[in-house]
């Protein structure tokens, strides 16, 4: 079975507690937590005042997806507001290798991301560092775009690195997840569906969460 981490992005913030603890309630495994800077990606969302709230509602893992520059300034705060798995990305780090480090000698899980069009062959040599590859099957920036087919074939041939290196790193997949598509993207070699628009666009996100995990 996969692991869920809904997307909070599309949650109601007006309603964080509420959605918190319907998050709690339901089979969710992880709150997926979507930071943005308007700069490397065209939008912006939320920081370290809001994980902290929903740190204080959650004994939930929080993954947190920073899709900023220069996350190396920052993966300390996000550590101290309560992230659990802190997901950089690939394109906006230059020194890969020294962020990956960072956040683990900060005792969080390391994560990278890969934008659609950024080959998975280019991890090879870090795969072993890291804990968590989240393959974006959107362009990063916003919730509810449609999944890219292609984004299939590289879960298979990162499956295929990982495996073939007998590695445990966990493949997330983020963007455009459905109960249409989701059978598929498991099957593929999927280990964690995050999914925004899906549980809460969704009449019972606690039921839509259960239909996920069975897909
Ligand atoms: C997109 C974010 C995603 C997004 C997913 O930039 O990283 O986590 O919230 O939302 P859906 O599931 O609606 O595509
Ligand atoms: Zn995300």
């Amino acid at each position: 079975m996969p692991l869920i981490a809904p997307s909070l992005l599309t949650a109601n913030f007006l309603k964080l507690e509420e959605e918190c603890r319907m998050l709690n309630q339901s089979e969710a495994n992880w709150f997926h937590l979507d930071v943005m800077d308007g700069r490397f990606v065209p939008n912006i969302s939320f920081g370290m005042s809001i994980i902290k709230q929903i740190r204080k509602a959650t004994t939930k893992v929080c993954d947190v997806h920073l899709m900023i520059l220069e996350p190396e300034n920052y993966a300390e705060e996000f550590k101290a507001a309560g992230a659990d798995n802190l997901t950089v990305h690939y394109e906006a780090c230059p020194h890969l290798h020294r962020n990956i480090q960072q956040i683990k000698s900060l005792g969080m899980k390391a994560g990278v991301a890969l934008n659609p069009h950024t080959p998975v062959a280019l991890l090879k040599d870090v795969l072993a560092d890291v804990d968590l590859v989240c393959l974006m099957s959107v362009n990063p920036g916003f919730g509810g775009q449609a999944f890219i087919p292609q984004t299939l074939q590289r879960i298979r041939e990162l499956r295929g690195m990982i495996d073939a290196a007998g590695l445990e790193v966990k493949i997330e997949i983020d963007g455009g997840v459905t109960l249409g598509n989701a059978a598929a993207i498991v099957a593929a070699g999927a280990d964690v569906l995050v999914a925004g628009n899906t549980v809460f666009a969704s009449d019972n996100p606690t039921a839509t969460i259960a239909q996920l995990k069975r897909v």
